[in-house]
């Protein structure tokens, strides 16, 4: 496998990160990717502090390997968070939704790695400029939150990568090997891997939730609520809802209002499939079976070495 930066950078095997995601990505999940030579995340953005503690400690009592957090940085609570960070010795965060200025130094001087996520060529300048180490870009097709640009991951690699100095790590639209292979041909050093990973065993996901990412096939997500913050879905009824909404000419407090304060938790934790909110990238339509998460690491990585030997004869 790969011996790159961004190997290096965490000292882990393989160049394949799982997202951190709110509602699906605990201890469980993150300790089991870093056994299997992957980089687990906790996503700290479904957790009040004193949980987030509790996953931090269990992870690491679960691995010796490497691990990380994901932390929205619109979270009410975030300097509880960070301080729940640096305190418990976290060696990687990984921050999105927010300025990279304001915590990458502090996380710095506490010797913490800082990756930061985007969705335009403009914001991956600007983590740079901040002093992250490395940099997700993710594309149009991620499930969960995303850009109003609307810039696909095909397109969003290159043209991050030709301006970019430091490491970059692809998310959008990868689930195999093959695509893993893919984005690191377009530039990235590393992907990041939510949707896969919602449909492991180790997700703390609804069964419900994993069940419908599998049965869902292509065309079955979009991208809304862009005014709010855009975030790709599954159409189901919570979807059809805002679609009928928009038909009225809502205002922004309409379209909060119909939200709600736990439609993701509603759908994606307590499996609610007709009133959650269900987040997942447009690669769920390739994804058919829940799995051991170690499982799909391996095939990840044996399909990648397959595909890579394949490719070098064109
Ligand atoms: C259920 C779900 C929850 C997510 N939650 C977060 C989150 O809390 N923070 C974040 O930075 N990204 C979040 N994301 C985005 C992922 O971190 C990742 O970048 C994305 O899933 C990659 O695209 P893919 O779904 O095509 O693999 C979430 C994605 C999903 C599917």
């Amino acid at each position: 496998m790969t011996n790159n930066r961004i190997t290096q950078l965490f000292n882990i095997e393989y160049p394949l990160i799982q997202a951190g995601m709110i509602w699906a990505s605990g201890w469980k999940l993150a300790s089991t990717v870093s056994n299997a030579g992957g980089l687990g995340i906790i996503g700290a953005g479904s957790m009040y502090p004193d949980i987030l503690r509790e996953h931090i400690q269990k992870c690491k009592k679960a691995t010796s390997k490497p691990f990380g957090v994901n932390v929205p940085m619109l979270y009410p609570d975030l300097e509880k968070i960070m301080e729940i960070i640096i305190e418990e010795g976290v060696e990687i965060v990984f921050t999105s939704a927010g300025n990279p200025k304001t915590w990458t130094p502090i996380l710095k001087e506490n010797n913490i790695k800082v990756v930061h996520v985007v969705s335009s060529v403009k914001f991956a300048l600007k983590a740079e400029a901040a002093g992250v180490d490395a940099v997700v870009a993710e594309g149009f097709e991620a499930g969960g939150h995303n850009g109003r640009e609307e810039t696909t991951t095909f397109t969003l690699i290159p043209m991050v990568k030709e301006q970019l100095e430091i490491p970059l790590i692809a998310a959008g639209g990868v689930a195999t090997g093959r695509g893993m292979l893919a984005a690191m041909v377009l530039g990235a050093d590393a992907v990041q891997i939510g949707s896969r990973f919602v449909a492991s065993n180790e997700a703390s996901s609804h069964q419900n939730f994993k069940e419908m990412v599998v049965d869902s096939k292509e065309g079955d997500t979009q991208l809304t609520l862009k005014e709010l913050a855009p975030v790709r879905m599954l159409k189901n009824k919570f979807f059809q809802d805002v679609m009928e909404l928009y038909t009225k000419q809502p205002t922004k407090e309409d379209l909060t209002t119909l939200l709600g304060r736990a439609r993701a938790k509603k759908g994606m934790f307590e499996g609610d499939l007709e009133e959650g909110e269900l987040e997942i990238g447009q690669i769920s339509g390739l994804i058919n079976e829940i799995k051991p998460a170690a499982e799909i690491v391996k095939e990840i990585v044996a399909e990648f070495e397959a595909v890579k030997k394949e490719v070098s004869t064109l």
